[in-house]
């Protein structure tokens, strides 16, 4: 369901994946510390999370904490983690009413156990929700989820689970923390930015980037409508001519 949208739901991306940048600016813009940025930034993805699903997006994944965010001020690391833990407890039931499926990417063994736990059962009570994934990456980084699956290839290898000649990239997909879903057809970052931040760096290697200089807090619903109108109109060669193109059609 795409609502007023007039868009042809064929060329709405499957898949976006959000860089959710300048809560910090958004907060010293008004004089208030970075934390009030994120607590802004988190009715932002309540926001997004809901019209998201509204327009029929199969899957959302979001960059919540990255594997360098450790390195912030604790205090600062402390008041995310409980900004995830209280969302997790707040959205539990709008997941379950709109049949959403919670999903987490990343280190997740390094988070706190009480953060963990909190996640790991929001995945479980949510695990058989159809309509939509929600993916948060978590500790996460693009490398060391690369690293990750080459250790756990290596693995499977040693127990000859696996021999050389079957790795390829349909395998290497599933040995990522993003097996079984597809990879990002949209990529947003807010702020302005323009890099991608050790964010999914294997699965964006054909996405679409759109970068906006709204900040994260400022990011809604409207912003989100004109991302996907941009989208709408690019044309995805994956290394193909035009040509090539209208031909497969
Ligand atoms: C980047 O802004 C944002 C983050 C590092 C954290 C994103 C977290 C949230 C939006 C809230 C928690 C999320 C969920 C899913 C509950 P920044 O602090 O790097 O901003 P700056 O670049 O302006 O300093």
């Amino acid at each position: 369901m795409s609502g007023n949208l007039k868009i042809d739901p064929t060329r709405l991306p499957h898949h976006i994946a959000i860089i959710m940048d300048g809560n910090g600016r958004w907060a010293k813009k008004r004089g208030l510390p970075r934390v009030f940025g994120h607590k802004k930034g988190v009715q932002v993805v309540k926001e997004i999370v809901t019209e998201c699903r509204k327009i029929g997006i199969k899957v959302l994944t979001l960059y919540a904490f990255s594997t360098e965010n450790w390195n912030r001020p604790k205090k600062e690391v402390n008041v995310l983690m409980e900004l995830l833990y209280n969302y997790l407890e707040d959205e539990l039931n709008t997941m379950l009413s709109n049949n959403i499926r919670l999903n987490a990417i990343g280190d997740i063994a390094r988070l706190p156990d009480w953060v963990r736990k909190k996640l790991e059962d929001t995945i479980k009570r949510t695990a058989s929700n159809k309509e939509m994934v929600l993916n948060l990456a978590l500790s996460y980084g693009g490398r060391d989820e690369i690293i990750r699956a080459v250790k756990k290839i290596i693995k499977d290898f040693e127990s000859k689970k696996i021999s050389i000649n079957d790795i390829n990239q349909e395998l290497f997909s599933n040995y990522l923390d993003t097996k079984g879903l597809p990879d990002p057809d949209l990529i947003i970052r807010t702020s302005g930015e323009r890099r991608l931040s050790n964010f999914l760096l294997y699965q964006a290697a054909y996405s679409e980037l759109y970068i906006t200089s709204v900040l994260w807090p400022d990011f809604d619903k409207k912003e989100l409508i004109n991302a996907l109108y941009d989208y709408a109109k690019r044309e995805r060669r994956f290394g193909l001519t035009s040509d090539q193109l209208v031909e497969k059609k």
